[in-house]
């Protein structure tokens, strides 16, 4: 649950202020594109979906302080307390950049994380693990992982003065969080210049833990790495099919001069189905897998299972009006597979038939298979029919 807190607890610094020299983009790194928004966007959207509303503020290159406000402040939406973000110009190093951020942090504040908007892809979930560690320990947390390679230390020459022991290692990184005091501290009493806080942190004489970072977190710092990270997005935009089931059953009429409807077709000679409309259990069970599949409800709940416009409808009515509302809620029809369970009709002479006619009727394959079920059961007992089909959407691409 997002609390509902007034006075900001918990300050997320962003610090944006680099020029990203090793990027070698035309404008400072934060404000390269990534899939659409902006470095600094996307990590600002992961602040907006933090459990807790955070005071925020966004440090950025002085002449750019203007456009990261606005930024800012379309990606966090409502999300800070209905307060604007705070952007202050950075300054020559990431150090002083964040000072420039401490500055601004407001009174109320317990805990400060601080964070690279070059970990533009960090999830908002290790922003609530780093809170939730700082709250438990009192102490500074920062995430890292484990180290993959071996790690030489060399000297400008190239030779290798020592092989590191990696079982020890961890590749540290944002956000890092720590107890505001803590951090003010460390900051008013800095004398050397470190790459992050937690090394300010540990200058001064406190313990800070790390706890298991994020794959997602890794800092973009090449263009291999803007490329890893278009890569990572990709992939998360492959969309995911939806699935969906549905049965249905219906006895035979006992009026033996009723009409069979079947899979979309009529059976002349054989006797009807019982039901509101004209008892396809093939076409039915299509139906409640569709609309499974979209989240839509069921056949009952869409159709009504006394409307007099539905008595004796065929099959055709309800699949069409079913593909109509499975687009209008954004998705398109996958494949759809049903199987047939009765003794009769016979059904594999007219499968091709049923298939073509259900297919045109969905705008997508529908296969339709046919079983018995060894004389057992109603099926077996030739006192109905049973339908089980499966339905697979796609949302359609936006745009
Ligand atoms: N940063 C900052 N102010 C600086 C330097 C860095 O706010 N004077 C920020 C960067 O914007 C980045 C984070 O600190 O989000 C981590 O720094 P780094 O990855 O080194 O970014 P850059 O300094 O921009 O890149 P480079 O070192 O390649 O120039
Ligand atoms: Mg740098």
């Amino acid at each position: 649950m997002r609390s509902s807190n007034t006075v900001p607890r918990v300050c997320v610094i962003v610090v944006a202020a680099g020029s990203g020299t090793r990027l070698g983009a035309e404008v400072p790194k934060a404000f390269v594109a990534l899939g659409g928004f902006t470095l600094l966007e996307r990590s600002l959207h992961a602040v907006s979906r933090m459990q807790e509303r955070p005071q925020v503020i966004v440090v950025a290159p002085a002449p750019l302080v203007d456009e990261a406000s606005a930024l800012s402040t379309t990606a966090l939406g409502t999300t800070t307390l209905g307060e604007t973000p705070i952007v202050v110009a950075g300054g020559e190093t990431r150090q002083r950049s964040v000072a420039r951020g401490l500055a601004r942090v407001a009174e109320s504040v317990e805990v400060v994380l601080v964070h690279d908007a070059a970990r533009a892809l960090a999830p908002s979930s290790l922003f609530d693990v780093v809170i939730a560690e700082v709250d438990a320990r009192g102490e500074g947390v920062i995430p890292g992982l484990p180290v993959t390679d071996t790690i030489k230390r060399v000297d400008a020459a190239g030779d290798i003065h020592e092989t590191l022991d990696r079982s020890v290692l961890s590749a540290v990184q944002t956000p890092q969080g720590f107890p505001r005091a803590t951090l003010d501290a460390a900051y008013a009493a800095a004398t050397s210049d470190e790459t992050d806080d937690a090394g300010l942190v540990a200058a001064l004489g406190h313990r800070v833990f790390v706890v298991p970072g994020d794959e997602l977190a890794f800092k973009i710092t090449t263009p291999a790495d803007l490329t890893r990270a278009e890569h990572v997005l990709g992939e998360a935009l492959i969309p995911v099919p939806r699935i969906g089931v549905g049965t249905d059953t219906h006895a035979f009429d006992t009026d033996p001069g009723s009409e069979l409807w079947l899979a979309g077709l009529h059976w002349p000679g054989e006797v009807g189905l019982a039901g509101h409309s004209d008892g396809d259990a093939v076409a039915h069970a299509i139906t409640d897998a569709l609309l499974s599949a979209c989240g839509l409800g069921d056949i009952g709940g869409v159709f009504g299972t006394s409307d007099p416009q539905f008595v004796g409808a065929h099959g055709d009515v309800f699949l069409r009006e079913t593909r109509r509302r499975v687009e209008l809620a954004g998705f398109r029809i996958g494949n759809v597979s049903v199987q047939l369970i009765g003794n009769r009709p016979k059904f594999s002479p007219r499968r091709p038939e049923a298939e073509a006619v259900l297919s045109s009727l969905l705008g997508a394959p529908v296969s339709v298979s046919a079983t018995t079920t060894d004389g057992l059961g109603f099926t077996g007992r030739g006192e109905g029919i049973a339908a089980i089909a499966t339905a697979s959407v796609v949302a359609r691409p936006v745009g």
